[in-house]
């Protein structure tokens, strides 16, 4: 355990504050035009609360309320807090992609943090992307940081049933296209999919990144699960806010948190909670940012023993707000240490070790979080698939694919874009049936641009129309968590890099193997290069602004997406002064 650092010291902060100087006469008197005591700038913890609040961003629209709750905490444990705004990424609104932004979005937090007088740092995220560009953000900086998530929405119900964010969207959708469903009773299902504040209560990739935020231990053990609008959300908001206090006068940074040991328990929860394929990408970056070496085949290695033992949408039967009652995250997380497959002694923010913060906890519902022997799947970590196909990677996620596609050879159903899949996939004279793959080219990062989430493609209603549900999918695109099925996705290189996706023709014969990892393209070495040297890019990349820097740094999937010169920690010294 990390020996706790003096206390009291001179901190961060005073470099602004402390002292007689004219520069720090100027900063206190500022600061004081919002009605502050002299002694707010003794010494004491500045603590930031770095608020992915927005309107826009609908999952994130509570975040000033559980921010007051913050405050509460901080103040109460002898600190000072100042609440600030950074970029929010909003998966439901923002175009092109949500993930575009999700490193301009953590560049906002890391610069934020470090040009300012805070000596620790409280993150409100929420929607998918807020959290890994919060922990991307606060881990470049490295002063103490520890995350409370805006927690699920209430179960969303229609007609007396539960129904899923985002995996009710997917069903409802393709049962419109069957003909099971009219679009009339679609619409009305839309008025109770997102009932109450907070993010999706699937297991998608809010929820997921939620728990890998808890797994890392950069939360209070049990912050995962809790919905957005139980009055226990505003307890543990308030509860971080003592606890950062602590935090900075012990010095407990992101550093001492966010080794290995911890990103591979992540990695292995994230296989217990049947989590989001889009954790592979976030985890990869934020390894990026802490200098960890991470890489897709850790996913692959550490996921294979792990089963899937909460039984969730889109994996499983139920939502978040089962999970919390069942016992949350925590319990997950003992199962996982019973399994031997934890590292007990990661240092979480609570200061201890992750196995003490989870020791004490109790299964109270046995059909949400199953024993090991009932478990969803026995292998519910990501599939790291790789193939002339795809030389550096594509991942799929078992728990949400079909047992009987896990070996195929099927003839590839080639869109070269996603306006060419819209355009087609309802025809009638579509050349298809269920024994198919369909493959799905320049979705990528710089494809799209920021890899959207379009890589579980709907089937062709005429397949549906037959009763079946799945199919093979692939792509070098992202999915959305909530989402479900055979699909393959991240495949690296992408096509506008010139992968081999993109030499795929209709009538090519593919092989997926999931058990054995590989995914072949049944083309001779010769007729790929006959290939290449016809191909041209269809893509035309951004070129002014923030989209031309997106696309000259962005790094492929197997690295995270993250761009290339954010990688690795700066640090949190700014030496000079703007005055
Ligand atoms: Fe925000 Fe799902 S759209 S969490």
């Amino acid at each position: 355990m990390k020996k706790k650092a003096e206390w009291p010291r001179k901190l961060r902060s005073q470099e602004w504050f402390g002292g007689t100087g004219k520069n720090a006469i100027m900063h206190r008197s500022w600061m004081k035009n919002q009605g502050l005591p002299a002694d707010t700038f003794d010494g004491r913890p500045i603590i930031g609360i770095c608020n992915t609040w927005s309107e826009l961003t609908p999952c994130n629209a509570h975040l000033r309320d559980l921010a007051e709750r913050v405050k509460r905490g901080v103040y109460e444990a002898g600190g000072f807090p100042v609440e600030f705004p950074v970029f929010s990424t909003g998966e439901s609104t923002l175009r092109p992609t949500a993930m575009m932004f999700r490193n301009l979005a953590a560049m906002d937090v890391e610069e934020s943090i470090r040009g300012n007088p805070v000596d620790g740092v409280v993150l409100l995220g929420g929607c998918d992307k807020t959290t890994p560009s919060l922990l991307m953000g606060a881990a470049s900086v490295d002063i103490p940081a520890i995350v409370v998530s805006g927690g699920p929405m209430l179960n969303g119900k229609w007609r007396g049933k539960d129904v899923g964010s985002g995996t009710a969207i997917w069903q409802f959708s393709e049962m419109v296209k069957s003909g099971e469903m009219s679009l009339e009773e679609f619409m009305d299902a839309e008025q109770g999919m997102a009932r109450s504040a907070g993010s999706c209560m699937t297991m998608g990739t809010a929820s997921t990144m939620a728990s890998m935020a808890e797994a890392l231990g950069m939360t209070l053990s049990g912050n995962a699960a809790i919905p957005a609008v139980d009055a226990r959300r505003r307890v543990i908001s308030q509860l971080t806010g003592r606890r950062i206090v602590e935090m900075v006068k012990e010095d407990l940074k992101p550093s001492d948190i966010l080794t290995k040991e911890a990103f591979e328990n992540a990695i292995r929860v994230n296989g217990a909670v049947g989590g989001s394929t889009n954790a592979v990408l976030h985890l990869l970056a934020l390894a990026g940012r802490v200098g960890v070496d991470l890489s897709l085949d850790d996913w692959d290695r550490l996921g294979r023993d792990v089963p899937t033992i909460v039984n969730l949408q889109p994996s499983g039967k139920y939502l978040m707000e089962e999970f919390y009652y069942a016992g949350g995250l925590p319990v997950v997380i003992k199962a996982v240490a019973e399994m031997g497959l934890l590292h007990n002694d990661a240092i979480t923010v609570s200061g201890d070790t992750i196995w003490n913060d989870v020791k004490g906890v109790v299964n109270y519902n046995e059909d949400v979080i199953l024993p090991r022997e009932k478990a969803l799947t026995k292998s519910g970590g990501i599939a790291v698939l790789r193939g002339n196909l795809a030389p550096r990677g594509a991942v799929l996620k078992p728990s949400a694919a079909s047992p009987h596609l896990m070996q195929h050879k099927g003839r590839a159903v080639v869109f070269e874009s996603i306006e060419d899949y819209h355009a087609r996939i309802n025809r009638e004279d579509l050349d298809i049936d269920e024994t198919c793959i369909m493959v799905l080219k320049y979705c990528g990062p710089k494809g799209y641009p920021g890899m959207a989430e379009v890589g579980n493609m709907g089937l062709p209603p005429k397949v549906l129309k037959k009763g079946i549900t799945d199919m093979i999918r692939i792509s070098d695109a992202r999915m959305s968590g909530t989402a479900y099925g055979t699909v393959i996705l991240h495949t690296a290189p992408e096509a506008a890099e010139g992968g081999p996706l993109a030499l795929v023709e209709n009538g090519d014969l593919i092989e997926v193997d999931i058990p054995n990892r590989t995914l072949h393209l049944h083309v001779s070495d010769e007729e790929l290069a006959r290939r290449r040297a016809a191909w041209v890019s269809p893509v035309k990349p951004l070129t002014g602004g923030y989209g031309g820097l997106y696309i000259k740094t962005v790094m492929q999937a197997d690295a995270g997406a993250d761009l290339d010169f954010l990688v690795g920690a700066r640090g949190s010294v700014v030496e000079r002064d703007s005055h």
